[in-house]
């Protein structure tokens, strides 16, 4: 778990704030470096999923390119120094200042969702003199079985164009003078752990990926998105997912032309374990059917627990006490919430300091100032003497 002068560190510190173990994090770019990158695979990496300056720029140097769902994000890439050509931009709902600054810094490439889109973008790159490259987002209608909330890739899913559209599409394509098409893109759901999912997106990409040649497109891009899982019961043990099994499955079951390259948006699978919420417990309440302790984070500060029942392992760091049956819960004003229900935890109280792991992803960019919060505080590995 954490050694002794971490959890002293903590101790002195104002809680809540989120923890970034850089260890962690570098050496789960190493396997990625190589069981992906030295395959020649390109690996970006998902903004959305941590964009902490310090983190993105270790992402930078370990060779990861960029995953951008919006212009705040573009931006924050481009002031990271990820260079344009390794930045992917993808979204149902592109604004026009969000595009015209994809088109202004020439980014490698805009994952276009709808037929409308693509009409936008060709209007807008026109008027900048500039042609776009472009990879059709196709919704390869897989069940990717993990939490309906993160599902994208079924056809009820407002993400991608649907295969009946495809055709009509290619189409239109060639007369979209501002256009370059350059690959296809897909991405089926976030926190998978079953790896059959990812099979039958490679059967799909294989199968539209010739159909498009076929039709006489050159596609150099295959982009298989995100989606890798991670271990949530158990950081300590997993704390770097199997990213040889995960890379192996697509060297196995993608088929790829000589012109034609790899590539993957990631963002879970490489920050997910090197976060944790540090808080305090506040109090403690012993009812007749249910005792709570009640800690000063809450859904404001990660709100995956409320949104998508997720379970957080819980690291209690200062109580040896006899474990107790707790729900911990934080300070807002909502049922929902609840970090954990009935977890059984060393006995704590007011003042014990306690880790949320395995928050490192969709953690702290997800915080919200709800209640009129005062933001958390960040703390990294390297701070601690
Ligand atoms: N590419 C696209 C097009 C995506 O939509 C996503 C995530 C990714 C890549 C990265 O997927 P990852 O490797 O992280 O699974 N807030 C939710 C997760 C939302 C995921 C959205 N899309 C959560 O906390 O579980």
């Amino acid at each position: 778990m954490f050694p002794s002068e971490v959890t002293d560190f903590f101790s002195a510190q104002k809680t809540p704030f989120y923890y970034y173990d850089l260890d962690v994090l570098n050496a789960t770019l190493k396997e990625i470096k190589k069981h992906g990158l030295s395959k020649g695979y390109h690996v970006h990496f998902a903004l959305k999923a941590n964009n902490q300056p310090k983190i993105l720029t270790l992402i930078k140097k370990a060779g990861l390119g960029a995953d951008c769902v919006s212009g705040g994000e573009v931006q924050r890439a481009i002031d990271i120094g990820f260079s344009a050509n390794e930045i992917v931009f993808a979204g149902v709902g592109k604004s026009n200042d969000e595009i015209e600054l994809g088109l202004k810094h020439d980014i490698f490439c805009f994952n276009c969702e709808s037929p409308q889109e693509l009409e936008v973008l060709n209007e807008l790159a026109g008027k900048q003199g500039k042609t776009a490259r472009i990879a059709l987002r196709l919704n390869p209608d897989v069940e990717a079985d993990t939490h309906r909330y993160i599902t994208t890739g079924l056809n009820e899913n407002k993400f991608g164009i649907n295969a009946s559209d495809l055709d009509e599409v290619l189409d239109r394509i060639p007369e979209l003078k501002n256009l370059k098409l350059i690959g296809i893109h897909f991405h089926i759901g976030s926190q998978i752990e079953n790896f059959t999912p990812f099979e039958v997106l490679c059967d799909r990409a294989n199968m539209l990926n010739d159909h498009i040649e076929n039709r006489g497109f050159k596609i150099s891009v295959i982009n298989v998105g995100g989606g890798f899982g991670i271990n949530y019961a158990h950081p300590n043990d997993n704390s770097i997912p199997d990213f040889k099994r995960f890379f192996g499955l697509f060297e196995d079951n993608i088929k790829l032309k000589d012109h034609q390259q790899l590539h993957f948006e990631l963002g879970r699978s490489v920050v997910g374990q090197c976060g944790s919420l540090i808080t305090r417990v506040l109090f403690t309440k012993y009812g007749e059917s249910k005792n709570f302790a009640i800690v000063d984070a809450g859904m404001t500060e990660l709100i995956r627990p409320a949104l998508y029942q997720a379970a957080h392992r819980i690291d209690v760091l200062t109580s040896a006490k006899r474990n107790k049956n707790y729900d911990v819960v934080g300070p807002i004003c909502e049922s929902s919430d609840t970090f954990r229900t009935d977890i059984s935890i060393p006995e704590v109280e007011r003042g014990d300091l306690i880790a949320i792991r395995s928050a490192g992803a969709y953690g702290e960019v997800m915080r919200s100032a709800y209640n009129l919060r005062e933001a958390n505080a960040t703390v990294y590995s390297d701070e601690i003497e």
